[in-house]
């Protein structure tokens, strides 16, 4: 049975994956939907309720996205946020208008009863961004909240199952914006909640089932969080049909490659295939110092690897990746967020395409409609180690990216050792959960030193954390000096050649993450 369904219009806001996000945490499946999406196709979908999201413009822009006034004949049950708030009045005849001062951040709004504000108290905190409000409603539709600078803060017309919010319910500074969802959800809509993570394990197993027969799947496994549930998923439908590639270039950090062969070796049903190949990267890589070309070698070497050793497998049956919601989405503003295609291959989270002799029967992407919080959900229901199912981003190129100038087997070790120092202290420390990515970087400078009573020639480590929502922007995370100072003493002391130790105060932008 396919589960019920809510789609999340998208108009081009910011929120519009936290929207989804949000309603699949109410226990409700959801999918995003283009603005534009033909509302024959949206019929056919059946959806129980449509959210319109934000969106950046005004409805009076001629480029803004618009909707069709016949899609309120279609009587689905629907709630319009902050721009679809403006374009459900606007195309039911009501009037929007620019504030004289645009509302932007925490404001206090209250409200006059109705469903959606069920169990909310007649006051409280949401959060606003506009700058256009609704100032005269459509006919048959009645206000139900305001706050000082916007008289209409949401409005309704239960009778026709409409509702809108000027304010971001989506986001966690909105007070009760959950229970208001929950109320459009649940109390308008009628979903009963049947998006279940336990569920979604057992009917995806008993659909790969079906769609795998009994042919084999070769899956791409990183060591990252994706591929790993994908692999958790797919093992436990169809055990030893699948083989696992993992491809171990030597650039991983320390231990981690060992970590992840007896992770899926010895939980899990399949079989498993390493390639370990850090000679021949780290021969491809000789005397390279520019990082673009760096960068290009590595994943070049990766792919020539990885597809030999499939040729060598035999490419019959199905091609698995771990492809999530987030990779396909087509946003409202274009398609910015994802490529869409599931012809395109992901591994390493960089899009490759297969080579034009290997020929699978399909390619299977068990985790295509999942967002990340729901693929770690899954991982963790599958017993795929917290390590694995919570690891930080790990570039693609690993630490190849972290090394600057020239690659040797002899810094790969000392930064190995060097990262390994770092996130154990900050795993110690107790703040590992306020840092989205941190870890260390060998930047190729030596400097002086006196050990003991010898001077010292040797390297500078320096360490990288940083806080992000997104990581399109990033800031230095304010380590505790008393952390650093620890980190600073035992790379020095533990780590052969490490002499000096700084740490990177730099946000993004202007630089980024990853040093290269
Ligand atoms: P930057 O350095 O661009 O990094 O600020 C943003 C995030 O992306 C990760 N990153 C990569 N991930 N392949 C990947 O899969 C790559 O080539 C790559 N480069 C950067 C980085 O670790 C950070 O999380």
């Amino acid at each position: 049975m396919a589960n019920q369904l809510c789609i999340v219009l998208d108009f081009g806001g910011q929120y519009n994956q936290l929207i989804a996000r949000r309603v699949r945490e109410c226990g409700v499946y959801c999918e995003i939907k283009r603005f534009d999406t033909p509302l024959e196709e949206i019929k056919a979908l059946s959806p129980m309720g449509v959210i319109f999201t934000g969106g950046p413009n005004s409805v009076y822009d001629e480029t803004s996205p618009h909707i069709a006034k016949e899609y309120f004949d279609l009587g689905i049950p629907t709630l319009g946020i902050c721009y679809g708030c403006q374009l459900m009045a606007y195309t039911l005849g009501g009037t929007v208008e620019s504030c004289t001062r645009s509302e932007y951040g925490k404001i206090e709004v209250s409200h006059s009863g109705g469903t959606l504000f069920s169990n909310v108290p007649e006051k409280s905190v949401v959060w606003m961004s506009h700058t256009d409000f609704v100032s005269k409603l459509p006919e048959g539709f009645r206000g139900n909240a305001s706050s000082a600078d916007c008289p209409v803060a949401a409005f309704e017309c239960p009778e026709r199952k409409l509702y809108a919010v000027q304010f971001h319910p989506e986001v966690t500074h909105s007070q009760f914006g959950k229970e208001i969802l929950h109320n459009f959800l649940y109390d308008v809509c009628g979903f009963t909640g049947d998006w279940v993570m336990d569920d979604f394990i057992d009917s995806t197993v008993r659909k790969l089932r079906e769609q795998i027969g009994d042919k084999k799947v070769i899956l791409g496994l990183s060591g990252g969080v994706d591929s790993s549930v994908a692999a958790g998923l797919l093992s436990r439908a169809i055990g030893k049909q699948l083989t696992c590639v993992f491809v171990d270039q030597g650039l991983m950090r320390k231990d981690e490659g060992n970590f992840v062969e007896e992770t899926f070796t010895k939980l899990f049903d399949m079989n498993f295939v390493r390639v370990n190949c850090q000679q021949k990267f780290l021969t491809a890589l000789k005397g390279v110092t520019d990082p673009e070309q760096k960068r290009k070698i590595i994943g070049t070497e990766f792919y020539n690897v990885f597809w030999d050793k499939i040729r060598e497998q035999g490419a019959e049956g199905f091609f698995a990746q771990g492809t999530i919601y987030p990779d396909r989405i087509e946003s409202g503003k274009g398609n910015q967020a994802g490529h869409g295609s599931t012809a395109v291959i992901k591994t390493h989270h960089n899009m490759v395409k297969m080579p034009d002799d290997i020929k699978f029967d399909g390619v299977i992407e068990p985790l295509g409609d999942l967002f990340k919080d729901e693929v770690r959900a899954v991982g963790e229901k599958l017993g795929i180690p917290h390590e694995l199912v919570w690891r930080q981003p790990f570039p693609g190129p690993g630490l190849g990216v972290r090394i600057i100038g020239e690659i040797t087997e002899e810094k790969i070790k000392i930064l190995q050792e060097a990262d390994a120092v770092f996130r154990d202290e900050i795993r110690k420390s107790g703040i590992e959960s306020e840092l989205k990515q941190f870890f260390a970087v060998l930047p190729d400078v030596r400097t002086v030193g006196v050990m003991g009573d010898h001077r010292t020639y040797d390297h500078l480590i320096a360490i990288r954390a940083v806080t992000t929502d997104d990581f399109m922007t990033a800031d230095w995370a304010r380590i505790p000096y008393d952390v650093l100072a620890k980190v600073s003493n035992r790379l020095c002391n533990e780590v052969e050649h490490v002499n000096r130790v700084v740490y990177d105060i730099t946000s993004k932008p202007p630089g980024t993450v990853e040093w290269e």
